[in-house]
């Protein structure tokens, strides 16, 4: 299985890894990788102190579009830890209609679930794929079934020469699989009829939502259903694969490692934290704001939350809650939950410089990705280093100007500037294209004269 990073990385690896990424903020990020690296030192610890360790849950504010929802993101990536991102907002206090806050558990611990599945549906690719292979030559020679009992005296010469030539008839068909010389070729197979399929007629009964497991429990009542299906060689092998790998994997094995990864290594991130931590009025929707803090609070704090795959504990989750903290402050959050996000940290608001380094230097920045998707075509866009610094101060500008939505103004402002090139492209083919200041200014001068214009277009 994937050996999971968490235990390699020292703080300044995994902020050198978020670096590739994120321009700048760098007090998150090292916040983050402190965060990170002191649940590897916890699992070293002895174990009467183990459990007492709570993690150190991170506050992150900042102002929109400046990388509070990436630094997670790229988090968990490096880590391979189980991350879920969620929307505080999203949820009603308990007793009201919407989703409850454990849900956010139960979606986690499914994410794992599917990860562990998956890894260790690679690790079985192989075999798999050996024994898909065998039980297309059956369905394409069935074998024959030879009468039971035993034949009296010698095995006669015919039955032995009608094997082997079977054998060899097989072997050759083996040759035509692998050489894909039956690939269109039409056969008939017996598929399982996913059981969701004949629980569909619970669907919308909000059963989904008590997150039981259903086929366990109505298992026996709806037994496996199977069909034959005409598919194409080709189809067929890939269903034949599937179901062998779903022989090979123990379900049991996934579930126990998926909830060990949950309940050790798991990552929430709780982004919009600042919308359910207004404070003061005691009527309306804020009611129910205080009362989803009042539900989060166990979950953070830790408990157990039931799923369908068993129970998880919440203690050593990792929380990591955002927001732009506008109208409200994390003083407003109540008491309790404030003490269990003891690492606060503020990014900044991205300046020009920041701009011009996001366009270009992460691994996946913006300038890099028309750059690729453009070649895909024939052309090469060839951007000089002032226009690049131009686009960084239109973006600057007009986030000073309309609203400040941080590095998010860049793409808005790349497609308007690419748009007619991305347009034409097809017939611009070995071409370079140069993107010069003069470039730049002409593409967006009409927009950014007329202010009106700049805030629906930008
Ligand atoms: N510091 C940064 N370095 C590189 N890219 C950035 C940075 N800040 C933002 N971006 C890019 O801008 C986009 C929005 O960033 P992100 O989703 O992290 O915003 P956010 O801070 O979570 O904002 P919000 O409060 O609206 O959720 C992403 O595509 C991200 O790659
Ligand atoms: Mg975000």
């Amino acid at each position: 299985m994937k050996r999971l990073k968490e235990n390699e990385l020292t703080p300044v690896e995994i902020v050198e890894e978020l670096d590739k990424y994120i321009i700048g903020q760098d007090k998150a990020k090292r916040a983050v990788a402190i965060a990170l690296r002191n649940r590897y030192r916890r699992k070293n610890l002895p174990e009467e102190l183990r459990d007492e360790v709570a993690p150190k849950n991170i506050i992150m504010i900042g102002p929109t579009g400046v990388g509070k929802t990436e630094i997670a993101r790229r988090l968990s990536n490096i880590s391979g830890a189980p991350f879920i991102k969620v929307e505080a907002t999203k949820y009603t206090e308990v007793g009201y209609v919407g989703r409850d806050v454990e849900s956010m558990i139960r979606d986690l611990t499914n994410i794992a679930v599917n990860d562990v599945k998956k890894e260790m549906s690679e690790e079985v690719e192989g075999i798999a794929k050996e024994r898909a292979e065998e039980d297309l030559l059956d369905i394409l020679l069935p074998p024959i079934s030879f009468p039971r009992q035993k034949p009296v005296g010698p095995p006669d010469a015919n039955q032995i020469t009608s094997d082997e030539r079977r054998k060899s008839t097989r072997e050759k068909f083996r040759e035509m699989l692998r050489k894909g010389e039956l690939e269109d070729k039409v056969i008939e197979i017996e598929v399982k009829q996913p059981k969701t399929q004949v629980l569909g007629m619970f669907a919308g009964m909000g059963l989904e939502d008590m997150d039981l497991n259903l086929s366990n429990m109505f298992g026996n009542l709806f037994p496996e259903k199977k069909k034959r299906k005409k598919v194409t060689v080709k189809e067929a092998r890939k269903i034949l694969e599937e179901e062998e790998k779903d022989k090979l994997i123990d379900m049991d094995k996934v579930v126990k490692v998926a909830i060990e990864r949950v309940e050790q290594m798991g990552i929430v991130f709780l982004d919009e934290i600042d919308k359910i931590a207004q404070k003061g009025s005691t009527h309306g929707p804020d009611v129910s704001r205080e009362g989803v803090q009042r539900d989060i609070l166990p979950i953070v704090e830790g408990s157990t939350v039931s799923t369908k795959y068993g129970a998880v504990k919440t203690h050593h989750i990792l929380f990591i809650a955002a927001g732009a903290f506008h109208m409200s402050k994390p003083s407003d959050l109540i008491p309790e939950l404030q003490g269990r996000f003891p690492i606060r940290v503020e990014l900044n608001s991205l300046t020009t410089e920041d701009l011009e380094k996001i366009l270009t230097q992460p691994k996946n920045a913006l300038v890099k990705q028309y750059k690729a998707l453009l070649e895909t075509e024939g052309v090469t866009l060839d951007f000089r280093p002032e226009a690049i610094r131009e686009i960084a101060e239109i973006a600057s500008f007009v986030n000073a100007q309309t609203e400040n939505i941080g590095a998010r103004r860049l793409h808005t402002i790349m497609e308007l500037l690419l748009e007619d090139i991305s347009f034409n492209a097809p017939g611009l083919k070995d071409q370079t294209i140069p993107i010069t200041v003069e470039y730049v200014r002409e593409k967006l001068k009409d927009v950014l004269e007329n202010k009106d214009l700049s805030k629906y277009i930008l």
